[in-house]
């Protein structure tokens, strides 16, 4: 079975505070845009990768990565995927979606996601217990002291990352309704009725999404030299 990998990073990353879009900003020496992409690579399952820009940036990130095929991206997450769906074609059974912001994605962690498929599932993502106790906030009230509602049974939840599989087919069935926006491609399958089972992710599979994100995930590089064990 073929896989294909879109890489959604056409977002501008505004938490960041950095003057580029997210995926631009240097991590050591690269941009997180070709951490992520040599992961990738690196993990040896993709037999095509496409990445999904900021339509200005389309000749930036064809310097920066230019083994891959490179198409803009949309306001929303959902429709950066959709480009990045159109631009891969029909010749790949399994699908990734990969945040680009989650540049240290170990190999093992796309390898039980394609497997995962691969066994059968229509969509497998990978996910991790979660440490804090969660509890439900009336979030109408005072910004400085919200009221609780309830504390939610954190044993039956998963916090979820990227990369998520599909059969081409799920992928494309959750992504049928264009208005369909959703935080993860997940989400919109789940809409849909698809199945979707959880494996286990890594913590190296983290968001960069604030200046303390992309500090950890520069430490980490400075002090390994090397990730995507
Ligand atoms: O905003 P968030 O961190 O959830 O975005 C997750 C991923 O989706 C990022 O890699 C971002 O670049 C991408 N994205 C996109 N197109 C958008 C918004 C976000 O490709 N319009």
């Amino acid at each position: 079975m073929s896989t294909g990998v879109i890489v959604p990073a056409a977002g501008s990353g505004t938490r960041l505070g950095e003057a580029l879009p997210k995926a631009f900003v240097d991590l050591d020496g690269r941009s997180i845009l070709e951490v992520c992409v040599a992961g990738i690579v690196d993990a040896g399952i993709a037999d095509s990768v496409v990445v999904v820009v900021p339509v200005d940036l389309i000749d930036t990130a064809r310097t920066l990565v230019p083994d891959v095929t490179v198409v803009a991206g949309g306001a929303h997450r959902s429709e950066s995927v959709r480009a990045g769906l159109d631009a891969l074609g029909s010749d790949y059974d399994i699908v990734l979606v990969h945040d680009a912001a989650r540049p240290l994605v170990p190999a093992s962690v796309f390898r039980r996601v394609v497997d995962g498929v691969r066994a059968g599932h229509p969509a497998v993502v990978p996910g991790l217990p979660v440490a804090d106790t969660l509890k439900q906030v009336d979030p109408s009230g005072s910004s400085s002291a919200e009221r609780v509602v309830a504390t939610v049974d954190r044993e039956v939840l998963r916090a979820i990352q990227t990369p998520q599989g599909f059969t081409r087919e799920a992928l494309l069935r959750a992504h049928a309704d264009d208005s369909g926006l959703a935080t993860d491609d997940a989400g919109l399958a789940e809409r849909c009725g698809i199945d979707v089972h959880v494996v286990p992710g890594d913590p190296l599979a983290f968001k960069i999404t604030t200046p303390w994100d992309l500090r950890i995930a520069r430490d980490v590089l400075a002090e390994t030299g090397k990730v995507h064990p």
